[in-house]
């Protein structure tokens, strides 16, 4: 990465795991051993587990994160949970648009543009996750649909509050799957979305935007992927479940 420009931030997405109680004692675990992180560490974590999360760290240097925030202020949305809430509750990052919410919750573009304008207006800052599917890799369309993706999360965001939003390039056929992207191929998804963002916004800009990359992250791959010009941090799945293994590829990315 290009660290005279970007910091590169790791962030362990949980998604549907942890109790409040199992949250508290894997941060625990977690809290001394990056503790010296030369690199933003964040763990995005199950709404329920958020009060526990934030009290657990404290003082610390991890901040914690949401895996979806509602795009409406407020009103009848059974279910649903408003940027305010989050950040009065203490939260600071939020992942918008990944692609199981994609796949499994009718995510649109649309929506992913609407989450990332509501999340960024209440304060907090976004972790937009966009990534082709292993079809459209297969039929040439990857540079295509990230700089689409990227371009649509982006819709009526100025450049003063792209400053609050993080882009991580998940490639669908690389997450939970244990078949990560090669470096290369890390290295040129992020460099689509980060082009995609030049196109929008021009060069200069592009160049300060934090771009993650994501899918099987583990601390066997994190030094090369990390090593990458385009590649500034992780989006970590299942590794970020693991204390030791988190803190592995926070250590790969504080070098
Ligand atoms: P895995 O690291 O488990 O592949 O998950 C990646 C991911 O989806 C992070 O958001």
């Amino acid at each position: 990465m290009k660290k005279s420009v970007r910091r590169a931030v790791i962030a362990g997405n949980w998604k549907m795991n942890n109790t409040p109680s199992q949250a508290k004692a894997l941060i625990e675990e977690m809290k001394p051993l990056v503790a010296g992180a030369d690199c933003d560490v964040v763990l995005c974590v199950p709404f329920i587990d958020i009060p526990v999360a934030i009290e657990a760290t404290k003082g610390t240097n991890i901040k914690i994160g949401a895996e979806n925030v509602h795009f409406k202020a407020s009103g009848a949305y059974t279910g649903e949970v408003s940027a305010d809430m989050l950040k009065e509750a203490g939260v600071e990052y939020v992942v918008i648009g990944h692609s199981e919410r994609r796949q499994y919750f009718g995510e649109t573009d649309q929506t992913v543009n609407l989450r990332t304008i509501a999340a960024v207006n209440a304060g907090l800052k976004a972790i937009v996750c966009v990534g082709e599917t292993l079809e459209q890799r297969e039929l040439g369309y990857t540079e295509t649909l990230l700089k689409y993706q990227t371009k649509m999360a982006l819709t009526n965001i100025s450049a003063e509050q792209l400053k609050n939003i993080i882009i991580a390039y998940e490639p669908v056929w690389a997450i939970g799957t244990g078949v990560t992207a090669t470096a290369d191929q890390a290295d040129e998804g992020n460099g689509f979305v980060r082009a995609a963002i030049a196109e929008k916004y021009g060069a200069d800009v592009a160049e300060t935007v934090t771009v993650q990359y994501g899918g099987s992250m583990n601390p066997k791959n994190a030094d090369e992927l990390v090593e990458k010009v385009n590649v500034d941090g992780g989006l970590i799945g299942g590794a970020s479940l693991k204390a030791p293994d988190f803190a592995a590829i926070v250590k790969a990315a504080s070098k």
